[in-house]
């Protein structure tokens, strides 16, 4: 099973719903990767659009691909939001944040008239939460965070990289929860943003319109 190819297959089907003129979202990750390197051939052959990236790391990709940028708060709104996800559900819910981008994609999801995810067909998963589930964390507050997080048996880990705190776009921390299969994902979301200092899960919740699935050499849609 060749996982990057079923990425770009998924990405190639997904950008056929972006038209000249419009708005468009670019998420992060190795997925949304293909999409934004598709839409930048796109460019280059005379498609006009405007992109809204996700993290600096789509950013730069994008902007060495020559695809047009602006920022959300320039814009009317996104016609179209691309992006991958690490974990999907038969009721189209999704974790997302593997990157750690998962703040910038949950606004630029929200505002968002259709949002598009795109995975491999190791994504799918019959219910949530085998994946950590990454929460967005403000520094001053990470560590209460982590003990609250601890006594509700959420076994919080403080992500690290090259030896240091993780430190997102917008300088916040991550904690990766171990939710396991747990029931009431609404719930649970409803929990973790009382905490103060939490910033923003990685549950994207009734937010998806369409995922595509790459599967072998075809795709697979879902529909809302
Ligand atoms: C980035 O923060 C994430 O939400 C990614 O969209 C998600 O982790 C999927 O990443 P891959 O496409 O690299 O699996």
């Amino acid at each position: 099973m060749n996982l990057d190819r079923e990425k770009q297959l998924a990405a190639i089907e997904a950008v056929k719903y972006v038209k000249s003129g419009m708005t468009v979202g670019l998420g992060t990750g190795s997925t949304a990767a293909h999409m934004v390197k598709d839409l930048g051939r796109l460019v280059q052959n005379g498609l006009k659009i405007v992109g809204v990236p996700s993290s600096e790391n789509t950013k730069k990709l994008a902007m060495e691909l020559g695809i047009p940028l602006t920022t959300l708060e320039k814009t009317n709104g996104i016609d179209v939001y691309i992006d991958g996800a690490d974990e999907f559900d038969p009721y189209m819910q999704l974790i997302k944040g593997g990157g750690g981008a998962l703040l910038r994609e949950k606004i630029l999801t929200f505002n968002s008239d259709l949002v598009i995810i795109i995975a491999d067909s190791q994504k799918e998963v019959k219910r949530l939460g085998d994946f950590k589930l990454p929460v967005e964390t403000i520094p001053f507050a990470t560590k209460k965070i982590e003990q609250s997080l601890q006594k509700m048996g959420l076994q919080p880990k403080l992500r690290v990289k090259n030896d240091e705190n993780f430190v997102t776009d917008e300088g916040n921390f991550i904690l990766d929860l171990n939710i396991g299969h747990i029931s009431n994902i609404q719930l649970l979301e409803t929990k973790l943003k009382q905490i103060p200092g939490v910033v923003e899960t990685g549950l994207f919740l009734d937010m998806a319109d369409i995922i595509i699935i790459g599967q072998g050499e075809t795709t697979i849609t879902l529909k809302k």
